[in-house]
């Protein structure tokens, strides 16, 4: 039996009748063709479905969608400021080469903002443990903690604001 929940996802409201066995990342990528945030494992290993609600990174692998019933929700297409300007976390992934494949991204980035949303400043350690839970096959991970530390000043020097809609 179908299960109605609603979500807000990146600012948009959405009513859903949803199999209750569905997770959030089936029904984001499948339903809502919402496909930036991406599914690996499927077991909480990757961080590859990292998403945020209410304030907390999650991995909507692990997450029914009955769950989120009634929360907020940002995937990476909420990131960017504006439809045509990128995040600084996103400018400075391009900018330091911290993108490969680019299937981590979507999650790494949205594990940077959590992070630099409570830690303006982190250190290295911080970030590296900030991103202890994405697996990354291509990089080596080192531009992506120096893609962080730049982005951390980029958001330092200008004001970091969620698109308004
Ligand atoms: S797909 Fe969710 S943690 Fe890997
Ligand atoms: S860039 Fe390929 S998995 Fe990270």
């Amino acid at each position: 039996m179908k299960h109605e929940i609603q979500l807000t996802i990146n600012g948009d409201n959405y009513t859903l009748a949803i199999d209750p066995r569905r997770t959030l990342n089936q029904v984001l990528r499948e339903e809502l063709n919402l496909t930036g945030t991406k599914l690996g494992c499927g077991s909480g290993d990757c961080g590859a479905c990292t998403v945020i609600m209410e304030g907390r990174s999650v991995s909507s692998c692990l997450t029914l969608a009955v769950e989120a019933d009634g929360k907020e929700i940002m995937t990476v297409e909420g990131l960017a400021l504006s439809g045509e300007k990128l995040h600084p976390i996103q400018e400075a992934f391009i900018e330091k080469g911290a993108i490969q494949c680019g299937f981590c991204t979507p999650g790494m980035e949205l594990s940077a903002y959590h992070l630099l949303s409570k830690k303006p400043h982190p250190s290295e350690n911080e970030i590296r443990e900030g991103l202890s839970g994405n697996l990354c096959r291509c990089t080596g991970y080192n531009k992506i903690v120096e893609a962080i530390a730049v982005s951390a000043e980029k958001m330092n020097r200008k004001p970091s604001k969620r698109k308004k809609r």
